[in-house]
């Protein structure tokens, strides 16, 4: 059956708890994909230490918390593999290879790089480690002759990247490496609760692993249509914070019941969020109940790993093998 199923790569650098906006901006699609494709997902634990390098301890515990994030969410290991980049030393021998026939200009030019550098002032990354970024991106990627890579748009640069350098790797030594394409999640909106981008350094977060008690108050304080001040006030769910959680988390009817109580000034703002936390309740509640009984067991996340670096260092030890003897260096 996985010889007919196209196979995806995909990654995720462990910096910090995920969060609702994680889930529907990237997680959703993966555990979507999990049933149609052959699915490699891992820890970017390298990549997280190309702009971490100064702290690396904190990386070290947000490898397991993510898995579990995963895991909780709804990734199921018995359908993808879950793995991590730092066990499988096959990407940087990958990476070396690849980094021979990289222009340095191709790297220098990378929107994603002047981008990132940009916005990360504070820290210093020139580094060879950050420039060289997306080749060891396209290692990750290449180690499994993938035919599609589900990444955010963000991410495009890198891939188109990863694509250059299959093509001139083929160029060099004949063909063999695929040229991946992109699969683009349908960004499902889950702005923060101030409306801004969701992150956890805005404070506008909710995390998956949060509990209720702690979501409440968050979803209570929220920022409602601010024309709206009384209850007999008609409100505009367009300009409300607090409607996208609906469109992403209430029923078609309860929508439709939002946007009538609210335009029509027959609910209050407060009916409204207690709605949604009820949904919002329901959504986390599975994904608690799977990271308590993941808390419980610690050997069982670790033995998961385990089975996916093994089926991972196999299946990039194969390419890898390849990849050296076109480039003469088997001996
Ligand atoms: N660069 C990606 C990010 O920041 C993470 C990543 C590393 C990745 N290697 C990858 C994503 C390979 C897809 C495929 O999100
Ligand atoms: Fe927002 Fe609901 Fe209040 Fe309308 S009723 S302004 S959608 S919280």
């Amino acid at each position: 059956m996985s010889a007919t199923r196209q196979r995806i790569v995909s990654g995720m650098r462990p910096t910090g708890p995920l969060h609702l906006g994680h889930y529907f901006g990237v997680l959703k699609n993966w555990i979507e994909l999990q049933d149609e494709y052959e699915c490699f997902y891992f820890v970017a634990d390298w990549h997280a230490l190309t702009s971490e390098y100064s702290d690396p301890s904190r990386i070290k515990s947000f490898v397991p918390e993510l898995v579990k994030d995963w895991i909780a969410a709804g990734l199921d290991p018995d359908k993808c593999i879950i793995f991590q980049q730092s066990e499988n030393k096959h990407h940087a021998e990958l990476h070396l290879l690849l980094s021979m026939i990289t222009p340095l200009g191709w790297l220098e030019r990378n929107p994603t790089y002047k981008e990132l550098k940009q916005e990360l002032v504070a820290k210093d990354l020139n580094t060879l480690g950050f420039l060289g970024y997306p080749v060891l991106q396209a290692a990750d990627i290449l180690s499994y002759l993938p035919q599609v890579v589900p990444v955010g748009q963000d991410q495009l640069p890198h891939l188109e990247l990863t694509r250059e350098i299959a093509r001139r790797f083929n160029h060099l030594y004949g063909q063999f490496l695929p040229e991946p394409q992109a699969k683009l999640t349908e960004a499902a909106k889950c702005p923060g609760l101030d409306g801004r981008k969701m992150s956890k350094s805005y404070g506008n977060a909710i995390g998956l692993g949060e509990p209720m008690d702690e979501v409440k108050p968050k979803v209570m304080s929220m920022l409602t249509d601010t024309n709206r001040k009384r209850k007999s006030d008609p409100g505009d769910p367009e300009v409300c914070n607090l409607f996208p959680y609906h469109e992403l988390m209430s029923s078609h009817e309860q929508q439709a019941e939002v946007r009538e109580g609210c335009t029509q000034a027959t609910w209050g703002c407060v009916d409204c969020k207690k709605m949604l936390l009820q949904n919002m309740e329901t959504f986390l509640e599975p994904l608690h109940t799977r990271r308590k009984a993941l808390d419980a067991d610690p050997d069982m996340l670790w033995d998961i790993l385990r089975r996916g670096n093994e089926r991972a260092i196999a299946e990039a030890e194969t390419t890898l093998t390849v990849v050296k003897e076109r480039m003469h260096m088997v001996f």
